[in-house]
Parts: C-alpha cells; structure tokens; sequence
C-alpha cells in the first residue's frame, strides 16, 4: 500500500510519503519565522502560509519518493485536533485527492499519531543491500513486523531503497516488532498528555493538563526573560551554560495523585520573580541560571509524573514525542529515570519531535490494514478532537 499523508494543523506544513511502514519522504516546512514576528502563532497566516506550500511541498514528496500520484493507493490527513482554518488546508485537499483518484481516505487524530512517532526510527544501512540496490553504501533493511494484524496479509511490497538514501537523509521506518504496552509521555506547545497504550491502536488518556502546556511554559517564560519566539530551544541552549539549582521554582501537581499537569503557576512565579529582580535580566549568567532553573522545575515534574504513570499502570516501556521532546535535558532526564526504575524507554526521533506528515502516514497504513471503518469523504475536521 502507497499513501500520502498530509499534516497542516498549526504551523508545519508537511507531506509523506508511507509504503509498508517504510517512510518514503517526509517533506516539512516550517514557519516558525513567520511567525516569530508576532510571538506566536497566528492561525489565518499559518492557513495561508499552509495554501501557499502544500502543493509544492506534496509535490516534492512525491517526487523524493519517486512515486507518481496514480501510484497512490490511499491518502490519510490530520483531521484534529489543531487551528480550525489550518486543519481545513490539508484536510480538505487531501480529501479531494481521495475523491479525484477514487482511493480511500482516513482522517487521523494527531495526538494518536504522536503516539506512535517514538516507533519511527532510522534505519541501520545495510552494505549488502545497498550494493544489490545501486546505491553506494546504503540501503532498507526489510522489517520484520510481528504486530501486523493477521486479518490482511503484510504489504508484499519488496524492501525498496529509500529515494533519499544516499543523498545523505536517513532512512526512517516503523518498527513495531518491539512494540510493548507503554505509557506515552505527549509534550508541544498546545498539549501536555499522559496516555497509557496498552495495545497497538488501544489507548487510555490518564492526564492532561489542566491550564499552560509544558512547551507553552517555555515559550511564555521565555518570552519573560526577553528571549525570542519559540523560546523553548533557546531555554534548552542557555541552561546548558546555567546552575538548575540557583532559583527555586515550583513544581505544580508534583505530588498530586493524579496524571495532570498544570504549568500556569509556575509561569506566574517566574513573572513575579523578574519583577522583583530586574536586575537578573542584565547579566547573561543569571538569564542562562534563570533558564535552568526554570527547565528543571519542568522537567521535574514531566519526568517524575511520567515514571510514576509507567509505574501504576504495571507498564515497561515509556515512549516520549511532541516539540519539547527535543529538549536534550527531558532526554537525558527520562534516560536517567527510566533505567533507575528498570523501564524501557523510546524517544521519537528528533526530526519527529515536531509536527510531521510521516507520523500521520505510518498510523494511518496501520489503521487501513486493521480494517477500522473509513469515515465518508465529506466529513469535516475537528478542531477539538480530544483524545479518549
Ligand atoms: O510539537 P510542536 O512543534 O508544535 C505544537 O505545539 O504542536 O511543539 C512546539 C513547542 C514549542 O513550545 C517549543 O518551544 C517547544 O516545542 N520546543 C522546545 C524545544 N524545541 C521545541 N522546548 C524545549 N526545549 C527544546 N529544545
Ligand atoms: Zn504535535
């Protein structure tokens, strides 16, 4: 099975290619720049920035993926949840490329697909494979996939080089031969989610969070801190350089025995604590403290929240995805964490992290090979999709 995929549901326009859960292309542009300028997203610019660049971003994954459009044997688009009139782009469009080739179509919830992302993994080069493919010094190595629904034989799809192999991109595909039951840790800019999967497309969300989502947390402290939109990758930089221990900022909900998380009172802590101390602001070494201080109370509570879900639920495995998943300190911290408690832990893929059309593709292959009902073709987005 050939599927497109398209991902328009904030600001990363993006497209994929997926065939057999082999990632052919994953084409995204980003207008974080864009909209830098007004220190957040603005949705009606995002939806035509998202008009603007999917065509040509659909186009070049295509053509990266070596795959014509007739080629295509289903397509898959963010349906929800996200900004109502940029769901609206690639929802829409995909659906009419769904009705103009008469292929099915399935709308995906995108914290679903985040859910799954952590599986999606580069793929080790195999020499062997790469000389039988005519490309030098890399090649797919096939996928042993012991979850495939046994309803529907697996794609027969022989293992085919990667368009962008060789050129320097890696290789990415899912591998759930090693999927085990997990608690999924969801990080960006709009959520914070704490879900337990307990089988391939079962899952249980335990907590959310009740105001600010982690990634707003940095963006808003941030911005405090006179530091540029989005300000969690500088947070990330400037801590590395700073003492986590100078300012003692609260960690909400820490101790609360429920899965929620609540960031608003620790952005409120950290207004009050710049009012009060100005002065910090004009020492370079006191913002790169700030910024510690400040991640690791996040992080703190991410982490510990996450081990202690793992823990109740009986689980073994933690699975980590969303924007702020990039940060290398949540890395190493949840690495730290999960090989204390004896848990098995996987991060997504940096590249990943953020809004992508893969992770939409890959759920989606999956979905249309366990045979789930596909919606009718003219049904619309859902802004407010939560998940269950
Ligand atoms: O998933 P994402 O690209 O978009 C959505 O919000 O859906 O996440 C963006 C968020 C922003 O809040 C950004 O500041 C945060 O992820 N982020 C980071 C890092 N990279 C991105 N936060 C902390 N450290 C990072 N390295
Ligand atoms: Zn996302």
């Amino acid at each position: 099975m050939t599927l497109l995929a398209l991902e328009t549901s904030c600001d990363e326009t993006s497209a994929a290619i997926v065939r057999a859960g082999k990632v052919l292309a994953n084409v995204v542009s980003s207008q974080i720049t864009l909209h830098a300028e007004y220190g957040g997203v603005v949705p009606e610019l995002a939806a035509r920035e998202h008009l603007k660049n999917l065509l040509p971003v659909a186009q070049s994954a295509l053509r990266e993926a070596g795959v014509s459009a007739a080629q295509l044997d289903a397509v898959a688009a963010t349906q929800g949840p996200g900004l109502g009139i940029a769901l609206l782009v690639g929802f829409k469009a995909a659906q009419s490329v769904a009705f103009a080739l008469n292929k099915p179509f399935i709308g995906i919830n995108h914290h679903e697909a985040h859910l799954y992302s952590p599986w999606i993994q580069s793929i080790s080069p195999s020499p062997l494979q790469g000389e039988r493919a005519g490309v030098r010094g890399s090649s797919v190595v096939g996928l042993t996939d012991a979850n495939t629904p046994s309803s529907k034989p697996s794609d027969p799809s022989p293992s085919i080089p990667l368009p962008s192999e060789g050129r320097g991109k890696p290789a990415l595909a899912a591998d759930f031969s090693k999927f085990q039951p997990n608690v999924s840790l969801i990080v960006s800019g709009g959520h914070t989610l704490l879900v337990l999967v307990e089988s391939e497309l079962n899952h249980r969300v335990l907590g959310g969070t009740i105001d600010d989502a982690a990634g707003e947390c940095f963006d808003k402290t941030g911005k405090l801190m006179g530091l540029t939109y989005p300000a969690g990758p500088v947070i990330d930089q400037l801590a590395e350089q700073g003492n986590p221990k100078a300012f003692d900022f609260p960690r909400p909900l820490l101790h609360d025995a429920n899965d929620d998380f609540s960031f608003s009172g620790l952005k409120t802590s950290v207004r009050y604590f710049i009012r009060d101390h100005p002065e910090l602001l004009a020492d370079r070494k006191q913002i790169c403290d700030l910024c510690a201080s400040v991640q690791a109370a996040i992080i703190e509570v991410l982490v510990k929240k996450t081990i202690r879900a793992a823990k109740r639920a009986g689980v073994r495995c933690v699975t980590a995805s969303g924007g702020v998943t990039c940060n290398r300190a949540l890395r190493a911290e949840l690495e730290r964490a999960c090989q204390k408690n004896g848990l098995a832990l996987r991060l997504a893929d940096k590249s990943l992290c953020t809004d992508n059309a893969a992770m939409i593709g890959i759920l989606a292959e999956r979905k249309l090979r366990a045979n789930v009902p596909l919606p009718a073709l003219d049904e619309e987005i859902k802004p407010g999709w939560a998940l269950a």
